[in-house]
């Protein structure tokens, strides 16, 4: 592995690191884009919009609970285990993830970002509180008589705004920012890494493939998160 990598690696403190779909495609959870992905198999606008909401809630559940149904079979990998590692080594670490599917969580993080929100909670749609999903028949209901919704960000929806401006904050400030298993396709996410670098810090990516982020990376690593991350973190903790 890159010596100048490794070295940044072991006397930083400070770590961000940005995750999307890649990172659980080995804990059997599909990717979005790409052979297999979620967005080849079902019609994106039909399912997580507003608008797709607003005129067949029941589909939208049906299809988030399908999600929960596979998801609570997985487990976390090697890539998540390590990253968990992280937090508890690095003195400032923060992780931002793209997925919504509480793996992260499961593998022990804490100090995590959901960009996109989180499959396992849902939030009223007139006063928009957030609370743990819950298992039902049909459309959950909150107290005060609305449906839940979601609590995921959907197309064509803006992020939560005080998560993205920490998430750019600890992106702009970090001295090695690493990006893992993303397309690099969808934003502000995207701009993270590119930021981070424009900022002055290294900047890793692991990816099975090329992405639009590789051409501004000091070190890319090509292959599967949850092979590379437990290599790397090895060389790393080697004296
Ligand atoms: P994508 O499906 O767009 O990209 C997954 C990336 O992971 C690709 O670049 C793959 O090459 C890479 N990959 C696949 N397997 C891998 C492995 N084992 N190890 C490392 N890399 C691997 O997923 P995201 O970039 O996360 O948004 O997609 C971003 C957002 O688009 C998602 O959060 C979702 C989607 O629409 C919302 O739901 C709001």
């Amino acid at each position: 592995m890159d010596k100048k990598m490794i070295n940044m690696m072991r006397e930083t403190s400070n770590i961000v690191v940005l995750t999307g779909a890649g990172i659980s495609q080995e804990s059997g959870i599909p990717t979005f884009r790409g052979e297999g992905g979620l967005w080849k198999k079902f019609r994106a606008e039909e399912l997580a919009t507003p608008q797709a909401f607003k005129k067949d809630p029941a589909l939208v559940w049906e299809w988030y609970k399908f999600r929960q149904d596979k998801v609570s079979e997985c487990k976390p990998n090697p890539g998540h285990h390590i990253i968990s590692e992280m937090e508890r080594f690095y003195s400032d670490f923060t992780l931002i993830t793209q997925n919504v599917d509480g793996l992260h969580r499961k593998a022990g993080n804490t100090k995590i970002l959901e960009l996109h929100g989180n499959i396992w909670k849902m939030r009223c749609t007139a006063d928009e509180r957030v609370v743990d999903y819950f298992s039902c028949e049909g459309i959950p209901k909150c107290e005060c008589g609305a449906i839940f919704r979601p609590h995921i960000v959907w197309f064509g929806e803006s992020l939560d705004s005080n998560i993205l401006e920490h998430a750019f904050k600890v992106s702009a400030e970090s001295l090695v920012f690493i990006v893992v298993g993303t397309s690099g396709v969808v934003h502000p996410a995207a701009q993270l890494p590119i930021i981070a670098r424009e900022k002055g810090a290294y900047l890793i990516e692991v990816n099975t493939e090329r992405t639009p982020i590789s051409s501004h990376s000091d070190c890319f690593l090509e292959g599967k998160s949850g092979e590379l991350l437990p290599v790397l973190w090895d060389e790393i903790k080697q004296k």
